[in-house]
């Protein structure tokens, strides 16, 4: 293996928890459920999978909605549980109630954008309040090693991963951010994230994720490399880095650890389309395979995929729910089903994507899905669907 690959292919450790691989399934709110989760296992190479954002006050409070995202299950390990918020105490609460159902993992959100987050603190707004998101950790991780399982709890827990260490041992906590708030602090050099993860490390946090994007950025431009190499210079060795944002390919992913010296990467929207990125992506870093890019999944075996997780949405959670999600998610699954012709011109797939689109029974999603593996469906490569397929 060449001595720069070998380098790349080094599993994971948060704390304790000795991940199978350096790849990490991000949370994506409304995207990463259960059946998901279960998807990318399936392909292989997942480190470990995230649920997607949990508000403390609903898993304590029992709400249907945060019952349903912290959902999970034997094979979905192991698995990290994310909290938002910024109230120390309800935060070390939200995390007690992750260990006692299942987190091998928690995770503090320090980085989502969005208003509905950061207008309670919570999210990146906490990157404007360095004291409290330290304060929130510091509490954190006492509650965590207040509940510290025994070996036996941990093995229920592992799934995966292996745990190195013996005796009552914490549940580990890290926590995913960006670069700063503002765009031009990080330009400036004055972001806050190389500081902020360093002062975590101090209070007993295992690893950082950083989102190579300012809040101000949310999704837009591209993910800063030199940003996350600040970060991991910061924290000189103490803490793993794990680095996130825009990787679509194995040769981003080992791209993202050659310029930042990050320990793990984390996937998401590549994810969406790919959930068998992981496996080719640690291919790719263990160095069995040459190539950088994402390998050629069968169409039949792609068709398979979407129905597989169609059914587990069925069995986690409802028709009316896994139709739903089906309707709005097509778009990602079926990026992959674009191909090119022998002539050259793209085939298009817009009959395929609106027939699972405007599905309303489980019977019309199959029978769209059967239609499709039977070479039908497909055809109108319009300049729309052009944009869809580039974005
Ligand atoms: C629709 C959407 C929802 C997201 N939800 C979460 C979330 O719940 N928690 C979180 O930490 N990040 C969330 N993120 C951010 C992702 O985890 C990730 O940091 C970001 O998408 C960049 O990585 P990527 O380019 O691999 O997707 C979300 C991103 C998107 C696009």
């Amino acid at each position: 293996m060449p001595a720069a690959l070998s380098v790349q292919c080094s599993v994971l450790s948060l704390g304790p928890v000795q991940l199978a691989t350096n790849l990490l399934l991000a949370p994506i709110a409304g995207y990463c459920d259960l059946a998901f989760r279960t998807i990318c296992r399936e392909f292989g190479g997942v480190g470990l999978a995230c649920t997607d954002l949990l508000s403390p006050q609903g898993l304590l409070r029992g709400t249907a909605t945060s019952l349903d995202l912290a959902q999970t299950n034997d094979f979905d390990k192991p698995v990290g549980m994310q909290l938002y918020g910024s109230d120390p105490e309800i935060m070390a609460q939200g995390a007690r109630w992750a260990v006692e159902h299942g987190a091998t993992v928690v995770d503090i959100n320090m980085g989502c954008p969005v208003d509905k987050v950061t207008k309670k603190d919570g999210g990146s707004k906490l990157l404007t309040d360095l004291s409290r998101a330290v304060a929130i950790a510091a509490r954190v991780v006492k509650e965590l090693e207040a509940c510290a399982l025994s070996e036996s709890q941990w093995q229920q827990r592992l799934g995966t991963a292996r745990l190195i260490g013996s005796g009552r041992i914490p549940v580990p906590l890290t926590c995913k951010m960006r670069l700063c708030w503002h765009t031009s602090d990080y330009e400036s050099g004055a972001a806050c994230s190389p500081h902020l993860a360093r002062m975590l490390a101090d209070v007993g946090v295992v690893a950082v994720t950083v989102h190579g994007r300012t809040t101000e950025m949310k999704f837009s431009g591209q993910v800063q490399l030199a940003g996350i190499a600040r970060v991991v210079e910061a924290v000189d060795g103490r803490i793993p880095v794990i680095g996130n944002g825009d990787v679509r390919s194995p040769a981003d992913a080992a791209r993202m650890i050659r310029e930042t010296g990050c320990k793990g990467v984390m996937i998401g929207r590549g994810a969406l389309s790919m959930p068998w990125i992981f496996r080719d992506t640690w291919a790719h870093l263990s160095g069995e395979q040459a190539s950088g890019e994402p390998g050629e999944v069968p169409v039949a075996t792609q068709i398979a995929m979407i129905r597989r997780y169609f059914d587990l949405m069925r069995q986690y959670r409802d028709d009316h729910f896994a139709i739903f999600q089906i309707n709005r998610r097509v778009s990602w699954f079926a990026k992959p089903l674009q191909r090119k012709l022998e002539n050259g011109k793209m085939e298009g797939i817009k009959p395929f994507k609106e027939a699972v689109r405007n599905a309303r029974t489980p019977q019309a999603v199959y029978e769209a899905l059967d239609r499709f593996a039977a070479g039908e469906l497909r055809g109108g490569f319009g300049a729309w669907e052009a944009e869809e397929a580039a974005a």
